[in-house]
């Protein structure tokens, strides 16, 4: 437990799940970002599998410190705001996904609340990860069925992205999707 950092939930493990399927047999040394990176789940699954160049963010000044000192590259940022720029092969985002809920606590908001509507901060991130993408690069991003997905994919499309459904998972109020995409 580390307190005012996200603990992995469903969605965590779904994005975790997909992940050790998608690197199976890629190259060791592709860049990876694990943004929006929390408790660093995503970041130890592919340190787990061998892969050395992570990079990890998050808006959350304490993951920043529990990740720094669990040895990895951590860089407080929001969005790509304080990135340097340089390209990733893969970027992994499992990010803020609900639309605001006046009942949810402010404090936790920052972890769970994608803007108004659910997707607002999503569209933000796919409109700055071009800036940040290999040539074959590829995202791994997961949302909700509150997350206004067909406004995501839309969105998505427009900014030159191509998506592929990766996995999905019904929950009790909603369901999970992690979707590949690339430009
Ligand atoms: C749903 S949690 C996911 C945490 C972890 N990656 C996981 O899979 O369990 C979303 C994370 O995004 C971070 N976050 C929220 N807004 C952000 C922003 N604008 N820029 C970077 N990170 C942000 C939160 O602090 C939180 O750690």
């Amino acid at each position: 437990m580390h307190p005012g950092i996200y603990e992995p939930e469903k969605d965590s493990y779904l994005l975790s799940e997909t992940i050790k399927e998608f690197l199976k047999n890629r190259n060791k040394r592709i860049k990876i970002l694990d943004m929006g990176s929390g408790s660093g789940i995503q970041a130890k699954t592919c340190k787990e599998l061998g892969f050395e160049s992570i990079t990890t963010a998050d808006i959350n000044p304490e993951a920043i410190s529990y990740l720094k000192k669990q040895g990895f590259k951590s860089i407080k940022s929001d969005l790509f705001s304080k990135i340097n720029k340089q390209m990733f092969d893969l970027i992994i985002f499992n990010p803020p996904y609900l639309p605001e809920d006046d009942l949810e606590p402010d404090d936790s908001k920052i972890a769970t609340t994608a803007g108004n509507q659910g997707y607002e901060l999503i569209v933000n991130f796919l409109k700055q990860a071009k800036f940040f993408l290999n040539k074959e690069g590829i995202i791994l991003l997961l949302f909700s069925s509150l997350s206004k997905p067909e406004i995501i994919k839309k969105q998505a499309k427009k900014l030159g992205y191509s998506l592929i459904l990766l996995k999905k998972e019904k929950l009790f109020f909603e369901e999970l999707y992690v979707y590949q995409l690339k430009l």
